[in-house]
C-alpha cells in the first residue's frame, strides 16, 4: 500500500492552488532552480551521495581560483568534458513546462538558476537569471597588462588556449563562479529583486548548501511569499518552506504547471 501518494497528491493541489494566486501579480513567481533541475538531462549534480560531482572529484582543485592555476590543463580539460556533456544534454519535460509557463503568463515568471548550463535557454528562457556564469563560455584568467584585453576568440588553442600578444600568455578560463568568488553582481541584484517582489517562490533541485544563492528562499519567505520546495531529498533550506513537493522535476513540474 502507497501511504504517501494522498499526502503527495495535497501537497501537489496546494502548491498549483499558490500559484493561482501568483498568477495574476507581474513578477509573481520566482522559481529557483540548482542542479536536480538538469538531473533527468543526464547532467551530474554536485552533492548527491554517489552520482554529485563533488563525490567524485575534489570542489578545491577543479572549482577554485586557485586550483586551476595550480595545473590549469587538470582543469581546462575537465571542463571541456563538463561543456561536451552539456551540449549533448537536451531540456526534460521539467525545463519545457516552465518555458510554456512564461509564454502563455507573460511577465508572471521571473527564473533564477544557479546552473551553468543553458538548458533553460535552449527550452525557451532566454531571460534566465544566472547566478553562477555559464559554462560555455570563456574568459581570461587575468587582467591584461598590455592595454585592452584581446577577445577570448582570439585566444591560440592549447589546453588551455592562450592570448596570442607576444609575452603576454594570459589563459582562458570557463565563465563559471569558482569557491570564494563574487557572483555576478546584476544578476544578484535582480535575483534578490525579484525574491523579495514574488507571492511564491518555487525551488527546484538544489541543495541550500551554497549561498547566496541559498539565502533567497529565506528573503522571499520573510517578504511574505509561500516558499515551494521540490526535491525528492531533503535540503538545507527545507525551514524556509510553506510546502514540500517530494519527486523530481521532470515528473512534477508539468503536474505543476501545465494546468494553469
Ligand atoms: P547540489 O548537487 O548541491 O544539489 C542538487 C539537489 O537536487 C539535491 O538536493 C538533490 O536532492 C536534488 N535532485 C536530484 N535529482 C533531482 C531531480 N531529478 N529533480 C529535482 N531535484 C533533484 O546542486 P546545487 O544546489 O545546484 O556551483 O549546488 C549549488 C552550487 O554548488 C552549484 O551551482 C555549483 C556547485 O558548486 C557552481 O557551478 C558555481
Amino acid at each position: 500500500m502507497n501511504l504517501q501518494a494522498p499526502a503527495e497528491a495535497t501537497a501537489l493541489r496546494a502548491a498549483c492552488q499558490a500559484l493561482r494566486v501568483a498568477l495574476g501579480r507581474p513578477g509573481g513567481l520566482c522559481v529557483l532552480t540548482g542542479a536536480g533541475m538538469s538531473a533527468e538531462s543526464g547532467i551530474a549534480t554536485f552533492r548527491d551521495a554517489l552520482t554529485g560531482l563533488w563525490a567524485r572529484f575534489d570542489p578545491m582543485l577543479l572549482a577554485s581560483e586557485a586550483g586551476y592555476r595550480d595545473d590549469p590543463q587538470r582543469g581546462w580539460d575537465w571542463y571541456a568534458e563538463r561543456r561536451a556533456g552539456v551540449r549533448a544534454a537536451q531540456p526534460n519535460a521539467g525545463h519545457l513546462a516552465l518555458a510554456a509557463f512564461a509564454r502563455r503568463h507573460p511577465g508572471v515568471l521571473a527564473l533564477v538558476t544557479q546552473n551553468v548550463d543553458d538548458l533553460h535557454q535552449r527550452a525557451g528562457n532566454a531571460d534566465a537569471i544566472r547566478l553562477h556564469g555559464d559554462i560555455l563560455q570563456d574568459r581570461w584568467l587575468d587582467g591584461c597588462r598590455h592595454g585592452p584585453a584581446c577577445h577570448p576568440d582570439e585566444a591560440q588553442p592549447g589546453r588551455p588556449p592562450r592570448c596570442p600578444r607576444p609575452g603576454c600568455g594570459n589563459l582562458l578560463r570557463p565563465g563559471v563562479v569558482w569557491f570564494g568568488e563574487e557572483l555576478p553582481a546584476q544578476a544578484l541584484d535582480a535575483a534578490r529583486q525579484a525574491a523579495e517582489r514574488c507571492a511564491v517562490m518555487l525551488v527546484v533541485g538544489t541543495s541550500g548548501a551554497v549561498w547566496p544563492a541559498a539565502g533567497l528562499a529565506g528573503l522571499a519567505r520573510r517578504a511574505g511569499a509561500a516558499v515551494i520546495l521540490l526535491n525528492p531529498h531533503a535540503s538545507e533550506i527545507d525551514a524556509e518552506a510553506r510546502l514540500h513537493l517530494r519527486g523530481t522535476a521532470a515528473g512534477l513540474l508539468p503536474a505543476l504547471l501545465d494546468a494553469l
